[in-house]
């Protein structure tokens, strides 16, 4: 196969280096100079360009993966597609509904795989809490606690829910299998006017359940991880340790009596889902099945994002 990774910054050098493990890696568009050297002398079998157009008419690329900037999403994807090829698009995936849904409809109607950047949803500990849920482990969800902090990388165009929030609201909807009927927002932004730094968002779904994230890129404490509490118990993922820990806890409605019968790790996953997203992704190309992350997946989670951007904070 050979792909080819149209911005090879920060977090398209981790693509880059996937795919080349993966023997899938032809080649490298960066528009840094500096970039696409340091790259070079690594991976010397692969063509480093400074843009991407040759590669439209290169019919050996059948395939892209772009981490560029977030607004250049769109305009580059949409080539990609116009061009036959199949593209693997960052989080997240457009700055607008209305561009995801362009490009869904356009990789829909060219027989196209579309697939977003939601690396979590390959992260085997996030299948295995939505089995312990449809397996009724915890009974009847009624909430989920989803936390993205960190000293992070703060950004000028999306604020940290595009950034970070876009995992979390790409996982809960893939939980929770419901769109939200009501999503509310309040955030705080301290370095850059108009971009929250930190934020939080409430979503209650039509069947009651109810959903709190909290995201930060200036935060002390790096804290990534999902709470659901449910009516027979409650199970916690701490991202970082890769542990998930089912709690046989609950509160009994009618006597208001708590009961704990203790807790158990049951599962303790991998750290690094990154080559499960790539081989997915090379699965499709090669299957033509739609990815977990498809377009229309994608376009409800921007949909989210751009409902919660109505509440946001002004400076
Ligand atoms: N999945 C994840 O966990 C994760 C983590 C971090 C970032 N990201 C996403 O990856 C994308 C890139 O983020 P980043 O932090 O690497 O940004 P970055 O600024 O570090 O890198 C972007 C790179 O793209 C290059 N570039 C810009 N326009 C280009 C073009 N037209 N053609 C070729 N190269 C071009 C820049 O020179 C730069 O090297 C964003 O969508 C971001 O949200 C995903």
């Amino acid at each position: 196969m050979s792909i080819a990774v149209i911005g090879a910054g920060n977090w398209g050098r981790n693509l880059v280096r996937t795919l080349a493990e993966l023997g899938a890696l032809s080649h490298v568009v960066e528009a840094s100079a500096e970039r696409r050297a340091d790259l070079a002398a690594k991976y010397p079998g692969v063509i480093f360009l400074d843009s991407h157009e040759p590669l439209l008419d290169e019919p050996a690329v059948t395939a892209v993966a772009i981490a560029t900037p977030v607004p250049t999403h769109h305009a580059l994807a949409r080539a990609f597609l116009e061009a036959d090829r199949d593209v693997f698009v960052e989080k997240p995936i457009t700055l607008t509904t209305h561009e995801a849904e362009d490009l869904t409809a356009l990789a829909e109607q060219r027989g196209r795989i579309l697939m977003a950047g939601h690396l979590l949803l390959y992260q085997p500990a996030v299948a295995k809490v939505a089995a312990l849920i449809a397996d009724g482990a915890i009974g009847r969800p009624f909430t989920y606690h989803l936390e993205r902090l960190k000293l992070g990388r703060a950004r000028s165009v999306e604020d940290v829910l595009w950034s970070f929030g876009v995992h979390d609201i790409a996982v809960l909807l893939h939980l929770v299998g419901e769109t939200p009927a009501q999503v509310v927002r309040t955030g705080h932004s301290g370095l850059n006017a108009g971009i929250d730094d930190d934020a939080y968002l409430h979503l209650t779904f039509p069947s009651g359940v109810q959903a709190h994230l909290h995201n930060s890129w200036l935060w002390p404490i790096d804290r990534r991880g999902l709470t659901v509490i449910g009516s027979d118990g409650m199970i916690v993922y701490d991202e970082k340790a890769q542990t998930l820990t089912l709690h046989r806890k609950r509160i009994h409605p009618a006597t208001l009596e708590s009961a704990d019968a203790g807790e158990e790790i049951v599962f303790q996953g991998a750290p690094q889902p990154l080559e499960l997203e790539m081989r997915h992704f090379l699965d499709c190309i090669a299957t033509r099945q739609s990815p977990l992350s498809d377009g229309r997946s994608a376009v409800e989670v921007i949909r989210v994002l751009e409902r919660a951007a109505v509440g946001r904070s002004q400076p």
